[in-house]
């Protein structure tokens, strides 16, 4: 029995479930539907001056170095961040067919220097390496990333297979540089089921590109277990998804779903490590979903503060239902566990949205547990009416974080990733 949730007074969930309970909390159209720009949710122009950490390398997605609890770590005083990486000489637009992850290091947590590929040529799955996650146990460090492609598929946007990935290797430093031995033993981790997660194969009638990617690593520290957080949709042949009146949720009078809204079934899925060792790695039912609301719910990861989860993706535009407009941006959620009745944070989800003026300007914003959000530069507006691409990392947001609300808080340092 819920109350009535006002758009000034989101309800904080209050059930709460174990891992492998089969709830899943919604993103509802109701939701959806109080998406409102204002100050506190609106990033920042940035600035098309912005500096370039790489004249070799285009960045996009970026995660630093964890530890389990999410915290990001530094290895003998290192800082170190893992990025999407493709030659700058591959046109902007074309860099997710060869992406490779590439990392940096850095003394002040600002000043990167590029280390190269993670892994060695040849190693990884997949036809190019997507987004992931990176925990550091010892000297050991947990790679997980998004095998895109089918194995040795070379460049072929056509190709939308994706599996979850994981590599071990050591982490070695010394005065002058950060590097990396290992990650011989790269194995794929998770596959799409069809039951809980659509495989590519039943995605082909849907509207927009199909996900199963960007794992991310943690511990829960009430059941004490390590789980993946991922992207993923709806399981199930593309179409034939009927839209629920919980999807639906309590909507103004007069709201009419477009027939096209059972296309959009983006959720943020979960797997469970079978045990420390992460040997297996098992489906679980996904923690939130958004059918008929938004196709892509990216880079899902997690924010534990005073009992309460937060947690975050990255969606599109383009990628909501018929009938609902969003922004390219951050969205989160808080619930009172791993797995638990979610609502949205700021009552619609928005928590930074890109400016009208300027709504491709960054991407792939994560959240670090101390409030700071990363992102990079997408395509940025220029004072002459052109624009400029940015492949490097923006300048660090901060976020308050307060109950079920959050508020833009200030704008620090490009690329500040303490
Ligand atoms: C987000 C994203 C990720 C994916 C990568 C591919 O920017 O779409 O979901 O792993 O970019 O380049």
């Amino acid at each position: 029995p819920a109350s009535a949730a006002t758009p000034d007074q989101p309800r904080a969930g209050t059930r709460q479930y174990s891992a492998d309970d089969d709830h899943t909390a919604v993103w509802s159209r109701a939701d959806a539907l109080k998406l409102r720009q204002d100050k506190t949710n609106t990033a920042p122009r940035v600035s098309p001056d912005f500096p370039v950490m790489s004249d070799k390398v285009w960045v996009w997605d970026t995660w630093p170095l964890t530890r389990l609890d999410t915290k990001t770590a530094t290895y003998k005083g290192w800082h170190v961040i893992f990025s999407l990486t493709a030659p700058r000489t591959v046109p902007f637009g074309d860099r997710h067919w060869y992406a490779k992850i590439g990392y940096f290091y850095s003394r002040d947590a600002k000043s990167w220097k590029y280390g190269g590929d993670l892994f060695q040529p040849g190693t990884s799955f997949g036809s190019r390496e997507w987004a992931g996650s990176a925990a550091l146990i010892g000297d050991r460090v947990h790679s997980f990333y998004t095998a895109s492609g089918r194995d040795n598929g070379g460049v072929d946007p056509n190709d939308a297979l994706q599996r979850l990935a994981q590599a071990t290797g050591k982490i070695h430093a010394d005065q002058n540089r950060v590097w990396f031995t290992g990650f011989r033993d790269h194995r794929i981790i998770a596959e799409a089921d069809g039951k809980l997660y659509q495989t590519l194969e039943q995605s082909q009638q849907g509207p927009i590109i199909y996900a199963f990617r960007d794992p991310f690593v943690f511990r829960d520290p009430r059941d004490r277990k390590i789980h993946l957080l991922f992207e993923g949709n709806t399981g199930g042949t593309a179409g034939t998804y009927q839209c629920t009146r919980r999807d639906i949720g309590d909507v103004p009078a007069g709201h009419e779903v477009p027939e096209d809204a059972k296309y959009y079934t983006g959720n943020i899925g979960l797997a469970t490590a079978d045990g420390d060792s992460m040997e297996n790695w098992k489906l679980q039912p996904p923690l939130l979903s958004a059918n008929c609301v938004n196709q892509q719910t990216e880079r899902p990861h997690l924010v534990i503060r005073g009992g309460k989860y937060y947690l975050f993706t990255i969606s599109h535009k383009f990628t909501f239902a018929p009938g609902l407009s969003g922004w390219d941006g951050l969205y989160g959620f808080v619930g009172p566990a791993l797995r638990s009745d979610y609502r949205p944070l700021n009552g619609s989800a928005l928590i930074l949205g890109n400016p009208e003026e300027a709504p491709t300007q960054q991407y792939s914003h994560y959240v670090m547990p101390n409030g700071l959000v990363e992102s990079f530069i997408d395509t940025v507006p220029t004072a002459e009416g052109g624009t400029r691409f940015g492949g490097t990392l923006a300048r660090t947001l901060m976020l308050s974080l307060k109950g079920d609300r959050t508020r833009l808080a200030g704008q620090l340092d490009y690329g500040f990733i303490p």
